[in-house]
């Protein structure tokens, strides 16, 4: 069964925009509930970190330069089957590519600045989770 809970963060990009709002609205209104939530900006050593699975990728070095360039918001969401159904409402990595109505169609600048992060499985959900969330600060 697919597990209920994802991970995400509404990017620096995201948040320069004054989006936070607009991305918050369709994450609710999509049905998901907020486990936790907070507002915090990434060191790079962080940003390396969380993203260490690409760490040999070409685009390495620029995500944690992005990622760490400005405050984020990090949040657990819950809803049935909620990894795919997190990566539907946001579509595509590369906003060219993404469907009418997902959040990076509307708010992505680029495939690098792509306005919000949604874990790619169960497992990387709950790491994810953990980076950044203690067990009392979730609800
Ligand atoms: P995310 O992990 O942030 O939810 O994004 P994703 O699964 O759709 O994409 P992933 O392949 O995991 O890539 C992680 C993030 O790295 C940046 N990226 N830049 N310049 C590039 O070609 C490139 N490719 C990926 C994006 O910020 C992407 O979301
Ligand atoms: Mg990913």
């Amino acid at each position: 069964m697919a597990g209920n809970r994802t991970f995400t963060m509404i990017k620096p990009d995201a948040v320069r925009k004054n989006a936070i709002g607009p991305i918050l609205a369709m994450i609710n209104n999509a049905g998901f509930r907020i486990v936790a939530m907070k507002y915090t900006r990434l060191t790079a050593e962080q940003a390396g970190a969380f993203y260490e699975v690409h760490k040999e990728r070409p685009f390495y070095g620029e995500l944690v330069e992005f990622m760490s360039s400005g405050p984020i918001v990090a949040a657990i969401l819950e809803k049935d089957n909620a990894v795919a159904d997190f990566r539907t409402l946001i579509g595509s990595t590369n906003p060219a590519e993404a469907a009418e109505g997902t959040v990076r169609k509307l708010y992505a600048s680029s495939i690098g600045e792509n306005a919000v992060h949604g874990s790619d499985a169960d497992e990387t959900a709950k790491n994810e989770g953990d980076f950044f969330f203690s067990n009392l600060e979730r609800f």
